[in-house]
Parts: C-alpha cells; structure tokens; sequence
C-alpha cells in the first residue's frame, strides 16, 4: 500500500485564503443561461424567469465570484444589445459559437441573478471587436451613480443604485486565432493599458485582469505575458490563466497527475510577472486570475461532427460541450483546487468553467430537473471549508509511475487552518487507481486536535471509476470515511483507491 507523510505546521503558512478562489464562470454558451440559470416558464421559475432548483444548487455549491458573459462569447458582444426593455433587444448572431442570441438575458438579470445566488460579479468587457471607448462606457453605465447620460439610463432600465462592480476582465483569450479580434501581443498590451487607464478614470477603485495566455501550450505562451505586462505591468492587477485538461487514450494515471502541470503552468506565470516586475523596476505585484479551469472533453465536440467553428448551427441555447463526468473527473478536480489553494500567495481569482450545463459542476433539463455531477463535491466542500490561512504542505510520499510526467506522489493534498473558529481542513486525493493510500499527517504546533468529519467521493457501491450521475440517478457523491484518528500530534487515515476526502479538524494552538 503506498504511504504517505504530510507535515502541517502552524507556523508555515502561504497566506490567508483568497475566498475569490473559489470563482466560477457563466458565458452565453450553450445552455449555460438559457435553460441554465434562466428559463422563464420553467416549473421552478421565480417571477424573473431565474430557475430556483439550479439557484439552490448554485448556493450549495457556493462560488463566492462568478465571471460574466463570456468567454469566446464576449469578443463579439455589444452589452447594449442586453439591457433595456426585453420587446426592445435585438436578437443577433453570436459568431463564437454559433448561436442565436435573443438578448432576453443580459447585464441587469446578470446582477440580480448573482445577488440571489449571493455572488460577486466579475465582468467581462469586450476587446475584441471593441475598445477603449466602450470599455469605459460600460464601467460609467454600470458603477457611476447618476446624473450622467449613461448611469440615468441604467436608472431609467430599473437599477437606480449603481452595481459597483469591482472586478474587469479586460477581454478574453486574445492570443487565440479563433477569439474574434486575436490580436498580437503588442496590439494588445497597448489596449488593455489604455482601456484598464480609461476604466479607472471613470472608478478608480476597480480592479482589472490582462488576458494572459489561453493555455500553456500555445506558441506564445510566456512572451505574450511578457510583452502585455510590459506594455501594462503599472495598469493592471492581475494576469489570467486559463487551463483545460482531459484524459488520454484511456491513460488514467497520467491524467490523475495532471495538476503537475497546472502546478508549473502557475509557477511559470509567476516567473515572468516577477522577471517584468524587477526589469520594469516596479514594485507593486501583479497577482494571478485563473479565471477558467476544469476537466473538458475537447474531443467530444469534434467527434459529434461539429467542429467548434459552426458548433451551435444557428439555433437558440443548443446543447454544447456537456460533459458528463465521472469518480476520476472528480478526484481531478480536487487536486485543481488544491493546486490553486496552495498558490494562493500568487492566484488570488480563479474560475471553475462553467457553471451550469456547459462542461459544468450542475446540470439542468429544459422544463426538467436539476442534479449536481460529480465534480460538484471537492468544489461545494473545499469552497465551505477552506478557511483562514493556507498551510504549506511539506509531502513525502511514495511515487507512481505515470508516462506524462514520470514520478508523482500518490497523494496530493492542501490543507487550511482557521484560527478563530478553533478549525482546520485538509484536502486530500489518492490518486492510485487500485490501492489504498495511508496517510499520516503531522500536526506541528497544534494540540488538543480531534476529527470533526471525514468525507469521501470514491467508486460508489457497485461502480467504478467511470461512474457519474445523470437526470436519472446520482450516485457519486460524499459519504462518510471511517478510520481517521489522532494519536499525539498525528492524525492517520487510509484513504480508499482513487478517491479525494475531505477532513475537518477541531484543534487549538499548541
Ligand atoms: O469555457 C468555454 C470556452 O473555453 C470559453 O468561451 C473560452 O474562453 C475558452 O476557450
């Protein structure tokens, strides 16, 4: 049985737990909104057409800052067509997917959608078919608080407080040659300094995110971050990542080590923010915007004979990319949160893409039910648990061969400690496919510590690793772990093959 020797020491620690980690995403895409978090007519409708079944969901779940309206969708998307009278919106052609677009939904339902949901608003502004000009448009419509043409007309539209929206992505996957307006790295820095300049005039206590690269792989990947922030290191303060990832050809153990890679793609983006930072002799840091991750099946969307080009085929909210996962997708997922928690010095954003039926945590039917996938536990759990600071994790476990990245550890693992409420969490996934896992974790500088709850996704009863829920049933979900105890200072747990549990602590300074 592999082992593993985790240290926790209350004295190391990486920084407080940047809540906004827990971000995901809502694009018109798909069936994300329509049909997603809005179906007027919908059996479980409230008045404005919000479905309140994925509305619980959602606050199960709970994200604590959703990014808004896209995605590829945003590059081609003119915010006024969305606001105003509903009779009145055009309906349009969105390009990106290939889509109708009605415009029933836009950035007032957006808002008050996120304040049932009681989320924070990240929006985003469209840099690629526009510019300077609307960007600042749109931030004096949305946050300014009256008196002028355009914030007496979000008035007029039935939002007479202003929105105070703090955080702006300044575009979406610009380096991309499919995102409408692909621009150079050059062309783009210059813009998104001076939108992120114009913005500010207009509130200057916004935040702002520079695109930063659409994947690590791509050929520019490491001099586009480094040619924007040349451009815009001063302007902006945060650089976006954004990451996909799937298994392969069956290889399970590799893709069960995939946040190895999310863990140097996060170092490597650190590297070059701080090599402009000291080359630019600048001294404020410039923080990290993970703003979409998930496991997505990019392959399905080839093999269902529609390329990504003409995906949606000219129809309102076709069905795109939703993906249904499975026990192996979840563990996945568990280590991408602990990867981003335990850059949490660095990654203060990050955003699960997507929400709601489009490669998303909860699923919808049209007229039907609800129900959360598997990846929906190691979210709703480390986003209710992880509080107060981040432990460093000092690992020593045994290794598995995987062909991707060679040697890994069998065990991943984050952990967070809140000192007010007495309470510590620690996040851990096997990733072995067929052996158990033990587990010893040394609690260093603690006392009086005892198990509060142990929680496990696994293979459920009868299933297996490609298990996962549907409309019809849910099986993969959390059930208690037995075996976890503390003797001293150590806490042991054999955690079941390919699995990722959660444990709750009580304990004191010691
Ligand atoms: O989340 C789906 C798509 O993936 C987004 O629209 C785009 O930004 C990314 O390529």
């Amino acid at each position: 049985m592999p082992r593993a020797r985790i240290t926790l020491d209350r004295d190391f620690t990486v920084a407080d737990v940047p809540r906004r980690l827990f971000g995901s995403f809502v694009e018109h895409m798909g069936r994300c909104v329509y049909t997603g978090i809005f179906e007027p007519g919908h059996p479980d409708a409230d008045d404005s057409g919000y479905r309140r079944d994925v509305l619980e969901l959602v606050k199960e779940m709970a994200p604590t800052i959703v990014r808004y309206p896209g995605g590829n969708f945003v590059s081609g998307y003119d915010w006024e067509d969305g606001v105003g009278p509903v009779t009145d919106r055009p309906v349009r052609i969105d390009g990106a997917w290939h889509t109708i677009e009605t415009n029933a939904f836009g950035l007032h339902e957006f808002v008050e959608w996120a304040r049932l949901a009681d989320v924070e608003v990240m929006e985003a502004i469209n840099l690629g078919t526009r510019g300077v000009d609307d960007a600042r448009r749109l931030v004096e419509y949305a946050n300014h608080p009256g008196g002028t043409a355009l914030s007496d007309q979000r008035i007029r539209n039935g939002a007479a407080e202003p929105f105070d929206i703090r955080l702006w992505c300044l575009g979406n996957e610009l380096d991309g040659p499919w995102q409408i307006g692909h621009k150079t790295a050059h062309e783009y820095g210059r813009l998104a300094q001076e939108a992120a300049k114009a913005m500010r005039f207009v509130d200057p206590t916004i935040e702002v995110v520079a695109v930063g690269s659409s994947g690590r792989s791509m050929p520019t990947f490491g001099a586009w971050e480094r040619t924007v922030l040349e451009h815009a290191y001063d302007e902006v303060d945060y650089v976006s990542m954004h990451a996909y990832y799937q298994e392969h050809d069956g290889d399970a153990a590799s893709f069960l080590a995939t946040a190895v890679d999310m863990d140097g793609f996060i170092d490597d983006v650190v590297s070059t923010i701080d090599a402009v930072k000291a080359a630019g002799k600048h001294t404020k840091d410039v923080h990290i915007s993970f703003d979409e991750w998930n496991v997505w099946y990019q392959t399905g969307l080839e093999t269902d004979d529609q390329p990504t080009a003409v995906a949606g085929s000219w129809r309102e909210h076709p069905r795109l990319i939703e993906d249904e996962y499975n026990v192996t997708d979840a563990v996945v997922v568990g280590t991408f949160l602990n990867s981003l928690l335990r850059h949490g010095d660095r990654v203060k954003i990050a955003n699960q893409a997507q929400l709601v039926n489009v490669i998303a945590p909860i699923r919808s039917e049209e007229g039907g039910p609800a129900w959360r996938q598997s990846i929906f536990w190691p979210f709703a759990r480390m986003s209710a648990l992880a509080r107060g600071r981040i432990l460093r994790t000092a690992v020593v476990a045994d290794q598995l061969d995987t062909a991707k990245y060679g040697g890994v550890d069998a065990v991943d693992v984050s952990a967070t400690w809140d000192e007010a409420a007495g309470r510590a969490a620690v996040f851990v996934a096997n990733r072995g496919l067929d052996e158990e896992a033990e587990v010893e974790v040394a609690l260093h500088g603690f006392a009086n510590a005892r198990v509060v709850s142990a929680e496990v996704l696994a293979a459920p009863e009868g299933g297996d690793r490609h298990s996962s829920n549907t409309q019809h049933a849910q099986p993969v979900g959390l059930t208690p772990l037995e075996g976890a105890t503390i003797d001293g200072d150590t806490l042991r747990v054999t955690l079941p093959a390919l699995s990722w549990t959660v444990l709750q602590l009580e304990l004191d300074r010691g």
